[in-house]
């Protein structure tokens, strides 16, 4: 019987891709919140999962003590820092209550648990961030995240907080990602006018799966999900990519796969839009630990042309397990 991975978030978008890698090799069980009982049905078919509010925690425990979880990664949040500005209070405890209950738990089973936190901790003045850089965030998402780092660790000293970077790719949910709105808009003919000056260092969703999964089984003993027999990583770890790139050069790597005239990608300055989040210049993430311990990001065009590949795969109609197998 393999290990079970418990994957909270599991309707996210980055959890629709944790869902995609898992199933390879732990037996999976995923949360959802309000996603309508028929769609979670749709997107975690296969997947023992269920509805709950992670901000309960009596819920939470009772949670855990039916799946009984070997290791636990955190993905449910409220992601939109635009959202986390204008309701505070449910971000402080979605973002920050939340993990740091899941984090005790965790410990008091002692399995390891991963928690997802942000390149937005950083203020974007400073790129590239290590681990050790100080964290000081311009708007209330990141801040809720980076007291949910410190109070994770606090409560659970063995938590692996990995600072994910921009994630690309697509989703099924309902809710599309900017890069799926680019391709999509693109593909008609449409021009998109993209941020030049707002660097990062995003992975593909696959490709920031393979790097928590790598997390999680550290430290296990059981092969199918640890074969590196690799030690448990503890503490703060980033997984950003390789390149340090804007959207508007994302745009134009996008155009040149599809083989599309470059006007469409149009470059403006975050500068010139009003945002109620504020928003930092560059919070691109040195990554160097997380390449030490077996995180292998391909070239960011390689993983677009990867995800776009795979989603005219899907227009052709091919088989869904197919092209899943392709894409790591
Ligand atoms: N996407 C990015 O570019 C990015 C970049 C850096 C860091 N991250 C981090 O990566 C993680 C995943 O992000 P994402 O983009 O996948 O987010 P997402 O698509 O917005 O998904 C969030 C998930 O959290 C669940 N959720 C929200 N509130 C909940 C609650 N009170 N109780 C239980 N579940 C709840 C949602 O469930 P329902 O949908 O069913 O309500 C959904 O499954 C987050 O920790 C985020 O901060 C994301």
């Amino acid at each position: 019987m393999p290990p079970t991975l418990l994957i909270t978030g599991a309707t996210g978008f980055l959890g629709q891709y944790l869902i995609a890698a898992a199933r390879k090799s732990w037996r999976v069980a995923g949360t959802f919140h309000r996603t309508r009982r028929e769609d979670a049905a749709r997107l975690l078919a296969g997947v023992d999962s269920g509805r709950i509010d992670l901000t309960d925690f009596r819920d939470v425990r009772e949670m855990l003590d039916a799946v009984r979880p070997s290791a636990v990664i955190h993905t449910a949040a409220l992601a939109d820092p635009t959202y986390c500005e204008q309701h505070p209070d449910e971000s402080l405890r979605v973002n920050l209550q939340a993990t740091v209950n899941l984090a005790g738990l965790c410990g008091d089973r002692n399995i390891p648990f991963v928690f997802t936190s942000t390149d937005l901790v950083f203020d974007g003045t400073r790129a590239p961030y290590a681990e050790d850089s100080p964290v000081s965030s311009l708007n209330l998402y990141g801040e809720h995240k980076a007291l949910a780092e410190q109070a994770a660790l606090d409560r659970y000293d063995e938590a692996a907080i990995c600072r994910m970077p921009l994630l690309f790719g697509f989703s099924f949910n309902g809710r599309i990602p900017f890069f799926q709105r680019m391709a999509t808009e693109f593909q008609a003919g449409q021009t998109m006018a993209l941020f030049a000056d707002e660097l990062r260092t995003p992975v593909s969703g696959p490709v920031a799966a393979a790097g928590l999964l790598l997390v999680a089984a550290s430290g296990m003993e059981d092969e199918s999900v640890n074969p590196r027999e690799s030690e448990r990583v503890r503490g703060l770890l980033h997984l950003g990519g390789r390149k340090r790139i804007s959207r508007y050069e994302m745009g134009a790597l996008i155009l040149e796969i599809l083989g599309l005239p470059p006007f469409l990608a149009q470059p403006i300055s975050f500068r010139d839009v009003p945002a109620v989040a504020a928003r930092p210049a560059d919070v691109s993430l040195d990554s160097s630990r997380a390449y030490a311990l077996g995180f292998d990001p391909p070239p960011i065009g390689q993983q677009i042309a990867r995800l776009l590949g795979r989603q005219q795969e899907k227009a052709k109609g091919t088989n869904e397990e197919e092209q899943e197998e392709a894409e790591q």
